[in-house]
């Protein structure tokens, strides 16, 4: 059955934990919708290992919108989350208007994700949700800011730093989020975000209060040639790809195949 975001608001008060994956093409996109994801996020993740950027800073809202198309084809049951790359939402509102609206009308995302608590956003995420578009939002290691954190640390260690993130949620909701991730924070004060809030909040790397869990689907497949500490290989489907690539031209230079 098709998930909503209404849905998702019900879950949280019935304690029923949401499921979250990110895709980046038709072919993860069935995969991921086959095996019961409630979300899909086309996370601006894939800059790095699908288009082999070092970090998410550089990756495009043409080469993102791409990649939601395709996601888009392969999806039909869960909801489909876009991921507003750097830069196509902290200039405006209206930049993030324009942008969050060419996701739903060109991509045919339902909701889109942006980083961040501060003012701007908020006013960003109210105007939003004013126009239509419903909003996720991702506070603490927020990885569009690596270069202001020098690097992908834990954030929120500090009691200035973990006051600053549990009122960015608390805002987010206000202005309207209907969901919030909440990345590579202690899961205490993930613990006391999620238990002030009456949306979802969605972990990465913040312990297991939360209200939803996501991984990025290539740490989960074990695709990727690094990935942060906190995220589960569940296969380790780079090393068995390799494999099979390496007998296939052993075969084929032994004249085995075909
Ligand atoms: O881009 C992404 O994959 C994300 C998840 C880690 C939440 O933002």
């Amino acid at each position: 059955m098709a998930i909503t975001i209404s849905r998702l608001a019900r879950w949280k008060q019935e304690g029923r934990v949401i499921a979250m994956l990110t895709a980046w093409d038709y072919l993860s996109a069935q995969l991921v919708d086959a095996a019961g994801a409630d979300i899909i996020l086309v996370g601006d993740s894939l800059a790095m290992p699908v288009l082999g950027y070092d970090t998410t800073v550089p990756v495009t809202l043409e080469e993102m919108l791409h990649h939601a198309r395709a996601v888009r084809r392969g999806v039909k049951n869960a909801l489909v989350v876009f991921d507003l790359p750097f830069l196509s939402y902290q200039a405006s509102t209206a930049a993030a208007i324009q942008s969050a609206g060419r996701a739903l009308k060109e991509a045919g995302a339902q909701a889109v994700k942006l980083e961040g608590g501060y003012e701007a956003i908020t006013a960003t995420v109210r105007a939003l949700t004013q126009a239509g578009i419903p909003v996720m939002g991702h506070v603490g290691m927020t990885p569009q800011s690596v270069n202001q954190f020098g690097g992908f640390r834990q954030q929120g260690k500090t009691p200035e730093s973990s006051d600053r993130i549990f009122k960015e949620a608390i805002a987010l909701e206000k202005s309207g989020a209907f969901a919030i991730v909440l990345e590579h924070i202690p899961a205490e004060l993930a613990q006391e975000i999620s238990t002030a809030l009456s949306i979802p909040t969605i972990g990465i790397g913040a312990g297991p209060h939360c209200n939803g869990q996501v991984l990025v689907t290539s740490d989960l497949w074990g695709l990727s040639a690094w990935q942060p500490p906190f995220a589960k290989k569940y296969l380790n489907l780079r090393e068995q790809a390799i494999t099979a690539a390496q007998q296939f031209c052993d075969q084929v230079r032994d004249q085995q195949f075909p």
